[in-house]
């Protein structure tokens, strides 16, 4: 199946009370193990690329071309959605170039007049060309790719304003952090997810963040609109953990030299254990 943008399989999610996963992708590897899992589960899936992992895998261009090909030779079925993640304005544009089915905007560090004129220009551009557009108000928190998120809870008439130019989907700051939540975590505030709710109605809303957020409130989140959740981190610790002890038990020193089939394995196991765990939690599977 070819890429497909995320809007169909965002409102059926909508629609039908769940989430689809969006897993971000650094690798060969990364990318493999998440399209075969997605495959295994039948359940859509998001692929996302932050603008650094695009520059590490040398660019946009390879990045569309290489998961373009794996649909083809995995023969993967289900359906998948190639995602800018945080995109600036300018590696909006590269991406839609380079053949991606989906692009977030992060304008939510500018002024809000600001967001939206260029909002308002990206949606001109993704209609046109099929694609589906996240866009972002309050800054999600922590850090991502050097860029640094207050974790502010978004204004939802500013949502409405975003919504209203017609994005396919809205992600909302709603104390949702990236990375490892810290102790006193005060937790999402479902008061002002359901303030935007009320305004935006019937858009899908993205909770970035998935990585630490208890399961329940993942289950709320989704039954007041949340339609997409962004896993990063817990790729990246389950991929660690997974490496560090084949290594620590010394089996990276059998045979001739380094053998990346070898030596990924068991990351690209976890990255699999990891996305069939989100992907139940979201409930997800099944619905390709
Ligand atoms: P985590 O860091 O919690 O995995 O969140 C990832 C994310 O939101 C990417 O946009």
């Amino acid at each position: 199946m070819a890429l497909v943008s995320a809007k169909e399989m965002l409102e059926k999610a909508r629609d039908g009370k769940y989430a689809v996963g969006q897993f971000n992708i650094n690798n060969l590897e990364w990318t493999k193990s998440i399209l075969q899992t997605a495959e295994e589960l039948k359940s859509p899936v998001i692929l996302g690329v932050s603008e650094g992992a695009g520059k590490y895998m040398t660019g946009f261009k390879t990045v569309a071309d290489m998961v373009k090909a794996m649909l083809e030779c995995l023969n993967i079925t289900v359906p998948v959605a190639l995602h800018l993640d945080h995109g600036t304005y300018e590696g909006c544009y590269k991406c839609i170039e380079a053949g991606f089915s989906s692009i977030m905007f992060d304008g939510s560090h500018f002024p809000i007049a600001e967001n939206i004129e260029k909002t308002k220009e990206l949606v001109k551009v993704c209609k046109k060309r099929g694609l589906s557009l996240e866009a972002e108000v309050g800054a999600i928190g922590g850090e991502e790719d050097g860029v640094i998120g207050k974790g502010e809870c978004a204004n939802p008439d500013e949502c409405k304003r975003i919504a209203d130019l017609g994005v396919t989907m809205l992600a909302a700051g709603i104390g949702n952090i990236h990375g490892k939540y810290p102790a006193n975590w005060e937790g999402l505030s479902f008061e002002t997810l359901a303030a935007v709710k009320e305004k935006v109605g019937d858009m899908p809303l993205v909770l970035h963040g998935g990585t630490g957020i208890p399961t329940d409130m993942i289950k709320k989140a989704i039954s007041l609109g949340v339609a997409k959740i962004n896993v990063n981190t817990e790729c990246q610790l389950a991929f660690q953990e997974a490496t560090r002890k084949y290594i620590q038990e010394g089996k990276d020193l059998v045979g001739k030299g380094f053998d990346p089939r070898k030596l990924l394995a068991p990351g690209c196991e976890a990255i699999k254990a990891t996305v069939r765990e989100k992907s139940e939690i979201f409930g997800s599977i099944g619905k390709a």
